[in-house]
């Protein structure tokens, strides 16, 4: 299966980075000098994706204009011999397609991801969440599509969680194929409690889809909350296909959440070797500071 299409869905209100995202979506929230989505939109163009769907909302224009050229600002910087911050903004607008759909009522990842039929035609395509981040070797999208042109299905990313945080997340209940990466998937379950979670697989925000799944959406109820969730419309596409899940590689950050933000934001610069040092001194004087 060939995947040149990604669906980002970013119409969601962003309550928990309130008052923030009043105004701003949340997705151009930066760590360090990039907004989240840039991080979501460069794991799609290194998986080789060719095209990208917005599902958005109103007061999100920002981020259609993030991947368009600024002249403007283009010549400002020509003019003042500013080439590399010039070529970082052209950059990833250069890579990529990209497209919005209005989601007019925000009912729902389900709901929104039923927004991209038209987009996505008869092709299978990949989901990312923007507010889920994961830094690994091999984008996790690319390690999720090797596995779906390998049995030609839709495959669910997921991760090993502690079993205390299941109901934090969709779990997934399968049987394991050789390897114990992947699995074959028997059902999604929302949010269990510990003690009836069937597995500790977490499910934090990518996923290839193959087109049956707008079937699925048309046909499911309102869920958990009264939003119609993509969690249930995979649960009937297993029902009626296989379905896998796949455990990949790479560290995963809540974005969407204050601790998963400060999270990224600490490990981010780690990672960078030109704040490296900065970071570490930052941490290292508060905590004598605050004798911590
Ligand atoms: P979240 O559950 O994180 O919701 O949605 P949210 O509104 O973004 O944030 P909080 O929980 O209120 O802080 C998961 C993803 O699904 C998208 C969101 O934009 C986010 O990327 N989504 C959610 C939609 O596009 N439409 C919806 O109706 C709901």
């Amino acid at each position: 299966m060939n995947i040149t299409k990604a669906v980002i869905p970013v119409a969601g209100k962003g309550t928990r980075f309130l008052p923030a995202t009043k105004e701003v979506s949340k997705e151009m929230i930066p760590i360090i000098n990039k907004p989240m989505i840039h991080y979501a939109v460069m794991e799609a163009v290194e998986s080789g994706i060719e095209e990208v769907l917005f599902v958005t909302s109103s007061g999100k224009e920002a981020i259609e204009n993030y991947f368009d050229r600024n002249f403007e600002l283009e010549h400002f910087l020509e003019e003042r011999g500013k080439e590399d911050l010039l070529k970082q903004i052209q950059e990833i607008g250069s890579k990529i397609e990209v497209c919005s759909v209005r989601q007019k009522e925000q009912l729902g990842l389900g709901h929104a991801i039923a927004h991209a039929e038209s987009f996505t035609g008869s092709e299978p395509f990949a989901v990312i969440l923007g507010d889920d981040l994961v830094l690994a070797k091999k984008p996790v999208t690319a390690q999720l599509m090797e596995i779906s042109s390998k049995f030609g299905k839709s495959v669910i990313g997921v991760m090993e969680v502690p079993k205390s945080d299941t109901d934090k997340y969709g779990i997934v209940d399968g049987t394991f194929l050789e390897g114990n990466k992947t699995l074959k998937m028997q059902k999604m379950v929302e949010k269990p409690k510990p003690n009836v979670a069937p597995t500790n697989l977490a499910t934090p925000g990518r996923y290839i889809l193959t087109n049956e799944i707008f079937d699925c959406l048309r046909e499911i109820p309102r869920g958990v909350g009264g939003e119609y969730q993509l969690t249930d419309a995979i649960n009937m596409l297993a029902g009626k296909d296989d379905v896998y899940a796949h455990i990949f590689e790479g560290d995963r950050f809540d974005t969407g959440s204050i601790n998963g933000y400060l999270n990224a934001t600490v490990e981010f610069a780690l990672r960078d070797p030109e704040l490296k040092e900065v970071m570490v001194n930052i941490i290292k004087e508060k905590i004598v500071r605050y004798s911590i």
